[in-house]
């Protein structure tokens, strides 16, 4: 007897061979994508509230910056940096115009981003404070990517296991505590690394005056604040950056993920003059940084975000979706956290692990994915709708009263 096997079944097999296993996926193989919908292989339609963990925070194929792709194509893609292109420099312009910085250094991942930021701060504290043999203070339960440097300061045991070893110069203290964090400070601190609002961690939001007292303890300490909004940034939460919602400007912005538009990887370091001028020739770079195809991406998405359409949209309908999960506190779910179109949403355990909630909801055509434990994350394209919120609602209740 012959089984059929679907091509979804088929690639997910090929995928077990030949892709290394980093990652477990929820079982939707992908075909294409427009606005907030993915379609699978086998034309079944999904919702997506995952955004590629923010990536595509202005929904798949957004036609404003697929046309700019489309046309940097057909013009030069890359040149690396050994000559100018008529693209970086007013991507550098408007990406520094809109962070309220004067440079930018164009990075391609995220990780890429924070490993930059922390060369910068590190030069930065010998450089200009004369600082050998420096220190950064991070926060506990952060994720900031996954390079050698960056799992070192991380605490989670599956990231770091079997890497060291591990790169010095770290100290951690709790999320949300500035005394521990003032504590921490000492002659040698150069900098503090902080996402606003913990992303992977579960999209946990600091209390209000946590932000505030960081940027006087660096600005008294004549440290620099360096703030992650790679996951939290560019509209995501309702405003251009997370550390808007507290008025605190840092002294870093590391940017990624959705300023590539979704199409590129795009990353950036932002920064005032005597900060990024530590920089000379030679002492960093990357090929692909900056190439013309990602900065004609990344200039559209700083046009798109002048206009500020999305960052109202995610505060509109983010106070939609979180009423929504709220009503469900008591039914299933336990607590539920976050800003904008951006939620964590801790399920009770009895419904099963967040793996096997989303693994349900993906059936159901809703694709969500777990950040840790019973914690699953909200974070759709800033182009739902309030009916198709509600829509992902109704199959979450779904999920939930069948597993009770
Ligand atoms: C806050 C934060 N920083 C850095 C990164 C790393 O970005 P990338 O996966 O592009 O290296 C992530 C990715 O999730 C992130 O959420």
């Amino acid at each position: 007897m012959t089984t059929m096997v679907s091509r979804s079944e088929s690639l997910i097999d090929l995928d077990s061979r030949h892709v290394a296993h980093n990652y477990s996926p929820l079982p939707v193989v992908a075909a294409s994508a427009d606005g907030a919908w993915i379609t699978d292989v086998e034309s079944r339609r999904y919702l997506d509230c995952l955004a590629a963990y923010s990536a595509v925070n202005f929904g798949h194929r957004h036609p404003e910056i697929i046309a700019a792709a489309h046309a940097q194509l057909d013009a030069v893609t890359l040149v690396s940096r050994a000559f100018h292109s008529d693209r970086l420099a007013p991507f550098c312009a408007a990406l520094a115009d809109l962070c309220g910085k004067d440079m930018v250094l164009p990075m391609n991942s995220g990780a890429e981003a924070v490993e930059s930021g922390i060369k910068v701060a590190r030069k930065w504290g010998l450089d200009v404070r004369g600082i050998e043999d420096s220190n950064i203070v991070v926060a506990q339960n952060n994720f900031h990517g996954r390079t050698t440097t960056i799992i070192s300061f991380s605490d989670d045991e599956t990231a770091r296991r079997g890497f060291g070893p591990y790169t010095p110069g770290f100290r951690s203290v709790p999320f949300g505590d500035a005394d521990a964090l003032a504590r921490a400070v000492d002659d040698r601190t150069v900098a503090v690394l902080l996402e606003p609002i913990q992303g992977e961690a579960g999209i946990i939001v600091p209390p209000d005056d946590y932000l505030p007292r960081v940027r006087a303890l660096c600005t008294a300490r004549g440290i620099l604040m360096i703030a992650d909004e790679i996951q939290s940034g560019l509209a995501r939460t309702g405003a251009t950056f997370a550390c808007d919602h507290w008025d605190v400007v840092p002294d870093i912005y590391l940017l990624g993920k959705a300023l590539g538009g979704g199409v590129v990887p795009l990353s950036a370091v932002v920064a005032d003059r005597d900060v990024l001028d530590v920089l000379h020739p030679g002492e960093h770079g990357s090929t692909f940084g900056g190439n013309p195809l990602a900065a004609a991406v990344g200039s559209t998405v700083v046009d798109i975000l002048r206009r500020g359409d999305y960052q109202r949209r995610a505060t509109d309908l983010g106070d939609h979706l979180h009423a929504r999960l709220r009503s469900l506190i008591g039914r299933g779910v336990i607590a539920v956290r976050g800003k904008g179109l951006w939620a964590g949403v801790d399920i009770d355990p009895v419904h099963g692990t967040g793996k096997q909630v989303s693994l349900r909801l993906a059936q159901r055509g809703v694709l969500v994915k777990d950040t840790h434990g019973s914690t699953l994350r909200f974070a759709p394209p800033l182009v739902i709708t309030a009916d198709e919120i509600d829509w992902a609602i109704a199959r979450f209740t779904d999920v939930l009263s069948e597993t009770a």
